[in-house]
C-alpha cells in the first residue's frame, strides 16, 4: 500500500526537495523486500483473525525478535497493521486485499521477476522482440507454479466484475477458455449459466492449477473439462459458443494476435461471442491510474516484449476475422477493460 505523505511532505516531493531515486529507487526496493520478507516467514498468516506480541509473532513465525520489531515498524506506517498496548493485528485494509493463503506461493515468481529484469536497459535500447524474461521461466518448476498461484490471485479480485458485466445467451452450451490457468473465469461461468459446459485450455502448469480449482468444486466439475494444448503452435478446438480470452493478447505480438483471432473465428459458432480481457490502451483519468496502467504496460514489455493495445487495433483484428458487433467495458482496476465481440 502506498506510504501516504501529509500536505507538507506531498509539496516537498512534488518540488523535488525530497530526491525522486529516495522515493522511486531506494524506497520501493526496500518496500518489495520487506513485503518478500512478511510473505515468506508467515508474518501476515501468524496475525490472520488475531493479534499477537513481538514475542508471540516471533515465536509462531519462527523467526528472531530483532527481526519481527523491524518488519512491524515497517508494515504500521505502510498501513498493514495496526497497534494497541504492545499488540500488532491486521488492518481492515490488509484484511480485504492480502491473499494470506497464496502469499508464500507467490513470493517466488515477484523475486525472480527481479532476478530476470536485471537487464532493464539492454530492453529500453533494443527492444528484444520476446522481452527480458519469457515464457520459458514460467512453463514449469516452482516459479511456474508461483507464477500461475500469482494468476490465481489476481483472478479472485476480478472474477465476479467480469462475469457480471459479460452476458450470452442463455442456450450457450460449450464455452472455450484459451490459456485459462486456475478457470476461475469458467467455474463462475458455469455457475451464471447452467447449460454451460467449460473447456479450459493451457499448458500443463496451468492444467495442473486448473485441477486445484476442478478439485475444489466437485459440484461443476464435471462440465469441465483441461486440454493441453500450445494455443500459438495449434489451433484451437472448434463448436463453441463463447470464448474467453484473460490476459493472453497482452503477450501475444500484433501479427501472433491476428492468427489467434482467425483461430478464434474458427473455434466459435456462427453467432459466437469472445471476450477479452485484458490492459487496453488509452487509459484516461487521474495520474494514479494512468501511472498503474503505464508501469503494468511497462512490465508486459520486459517480460515477453507485449503490450497493452488499442481499442481500435483490437477491433481490427476481431473485424479481420470476421466479427461484426463490439462492445468495450471498463473495469474497476486502472487500465483493464472488457471488449465482447459477437459475429452476428
Ligand atoms: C497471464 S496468464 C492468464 C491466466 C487467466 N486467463 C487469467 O486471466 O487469470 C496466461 C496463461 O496462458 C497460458 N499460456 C501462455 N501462452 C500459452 C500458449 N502459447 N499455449 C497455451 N497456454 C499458454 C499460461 O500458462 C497461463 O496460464
Amino acid at each position: 500500500m502506498p506510504l501516504q505523505p501529509n500536505i507538507i511532505e506531498r509539496y516537498l516531493v512534488n518540488r523535488g526537495s525530497i530526491p525522486g531515486p529516495l522515493m522511486d529507487v531506494a524506497i520501493p526496493a526496500f518496500k518489495f523486500w520487506s513485503m518478500i520478507a512478511a510473505m515468506e516467514t508467515g508474518f501476515f498468516e501468524a496475525l490472520d483473525g488475531k493479534s499477537c506480541s513481538i514475542e508471540e509473532l516471533a515465536e509462531e513465525t519462527n523467526c528472531s525478535e530483532e527481526g519481527i520489531e523491524n518488519l512491524v515498524k515497517v508494515m504500521e506506517p505502510l498501513g498493514y497493521i495496526k497497534s494497541e498496548n504492545g499488540r500488532y493485528e491486521l488492518s481492515k485494509a490488509a484484511q480485504r486485499s492480502l491473499p494470506i493463503d497464496l502469499l508464500k506461493d507467490m513470493a517466488p515468481f515477484f523475486k525472480s521477476q527481479m532476478q530476470e529484469y536485471e537487464n532493464v536497459a539492454h530492453a529500453i535500447r533494443e527492444a528484444p522482440e520476446e522481452g527480458i524474461c519469457g515464457w520459458d521461466v514460467v512453463k514449469s518448476g516452482k516459479i511456474g507454479r508461483s507464477y500461475q498461484t500469482t494468476m490465481r490471485w489476481l483472478a479472485s479480485t476480478t472474477v465476479d466484475e467480469v462475469v457480471g458485466k459479460i452476458d450470452i445467451p442463455d442456450d450457450a452450451e460449450k464455452m472455450l477458455d484459451v490459456g485459462g490457468s486456475h478457470g476461475l473465469y469458467t467455474l463462475k461461468f458455469c455457475r451464471k449459466y447452467p447449460k454451460l459446459e467449460g473447456t479450459i485450455l493451457d499448458w500443463p502448469i496451468g492444467l495442473e492449477e486448473a485441477q486445484t480449482t476442478l478439485d475444489e468444486n466437485p459440484d461443476v466439475a464435471d462440465r469441465i473439462k483441461l486440454i493441453e494444448r500450445d494455443f500459438e503452435q495449434e489451433e484451437l478446438p472448434e463448436g463453441h459458443d463463447f470464448a474467453f480470452l484473460g490476459n493472453i493478447i497482452h503477450g501475444i505480438d500484433p501479427e501472433g494476435n491476428r492468427e489467434l483471432f482467425q483461430k478464434l473465428s474458427r473455434a466459435t459458432t456462427a453467432n459466437g461471442t469472445v471476450a477479452i480481457l485484458d490492459q487496453v490502451g488509452g487509459v484516461q483519468g487521474s495520474k494514479f491510474a494512468r501511472g498503474i496502467a503505464a508501469l503494468a504496460g511497462f512490465n508486459l514489455f520486459l517480460f515477453s516484449g507485449g503490450k497493452s493495445y488499442s481499442y481500435n487495433r483490437i477491433k481490427d483484428w476481431f473485424r479481420d476475422a470476421g466479427f461484426t458487433k463490439f462492445d468495450q467495458k471498463k473495469l474497476k482496476q486502472p487500465g483493464f477493460s472488457l471488449v465482447v465481440a459477437q459475429k452476428a
